[in-house]
């Protein structure tokens, strides 16, 4: 099937971004958030990326304002009910996203494909919030962050996934120039699994006092060649998203080296989140 207009939920670090890809190959595109201010920010975002772009000499104003004028932002799920392609990014939590997908599955067209951007929630139990019908054409579509810079899609087939999601989904990250890995449903899925192990041991390893933040983050990124220490990749992601994930592995396996580090809590619980608030394992002055 050929997906033209996509129904992105949720504006927000991933979701503006997931927008921008798809409307830069010419999808049109609808940004969704209950309040449409917040749309109009995640548009608003896309607009400075774009922006950036263009004073590098890498887009033309052209391109830049045939992009955005591809993005409509709606408070109004009704919106979703031309969808070939509806997208959930919204907060990593099961209630707020099974709520969200079975309102979309009364309004969506019944081909249209279903999938959301969970970076560590179990398909199957997101698929059980939309009709049986449906469930066919429901899969994970996991983006990384930033969505227009990194190359990977993590596509995820639930118990109930047929083929053509799968290919009409493969045929679209080409488009997109991105690269596909699938994983099995389980707690994490790939990356997450192997990167999150990670982040929790530098947390542990700064909380012992092993060494300082900017120690442990310049071993990885010059002793490992990666591109950001774990420690500054962990205030990126957000501390809220990775004690999110981090709980979700913990409760799927068990192992203790899935459990979020407590000064991970600690930080969470006094509104430390990282970048997006201005601190985290590092400062960020405004
Ligand atoms: N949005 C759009 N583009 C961005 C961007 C953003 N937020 N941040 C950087 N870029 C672009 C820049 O415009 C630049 O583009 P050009 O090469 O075309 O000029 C390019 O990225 C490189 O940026 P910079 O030169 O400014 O900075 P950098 O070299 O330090 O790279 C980075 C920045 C790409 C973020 C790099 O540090 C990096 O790759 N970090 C690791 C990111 C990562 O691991 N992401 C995955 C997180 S896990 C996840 O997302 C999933 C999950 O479930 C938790």
């Amino acid at each position: 099937m050929s997906i033209e207009r996509v129904f992105v939920a949720g504006a927000g670090l991933m979701g503006h971004g997931i927008a921008q890809v798809h409307a830069a190959i010419g999808r049109a595109v609808t940004l969704y958030e209950p309040e449409l201010a917040r749309a109009e920010a995640g548009r608003d975002r896309i607009a400075g990326n774009l922006e950036r772009a263009v004073a590098k000499g890498k887009l033309t104003a052209d391109d830049r304002a045939a992009t955005l004028a591809r993005v409509t932002p709606a408070a109004d799920l009704g919106a979703a009910a031309d969808a070939d392609l509806v997208i959930e990014a919204v907060f990593e939590d099961v209630d707020v996203k099974t709520r969200l997908w079975s309102e979309l599955d009364g309004i969506a067209p019944a081909d249209a494909i279903f999938a959301s951007n969970t970076s560590s929630i179990a398909i199957d139990r997101l698929a059980a919030a939309v009709s049986e019908g449906r469930r066919a054409r429901f899969a994970g579509m996991h983006f990384f962050s930033p969505v227009p810079v990194m190359p990977l899609i993590e596509l995820i087939r639930g118990s109930a996934t047929d083929d053509p999601t799968e290919k009409a989904i493969r045929d679209l990250a080409a488009h997109l120039g991105k690269q596909v890995i699938v994983s099995a449903d389980r707690p994490g899925f790939i990356v997450n699994r192997v990167l999150m192990p990670f982040l929790g041991e530098a947390m542990r390893a700064y909380e012992e006092g092993l060494g300082t933040a900017e120690d442990i983050d310049t071993g990885a990124r010059v002793g490992l060649n990666h591109p950001m220490g774990p420690l500054e990749l962990a205030d990126f992601i957000g501390l809220d998203v990775c004690l999110g994930i981090m709980r979700v592995l913990h409760e799927g396996f068990g192992q203790d080296h899935f459990a979020p580090p407590a000064i991970l809590e600690r930080l969470v619980a006094d509104g430390h989140l990282g970048q997006k608030t201005g601190r985290g394992f590092h400062a960020y002055p405004r």
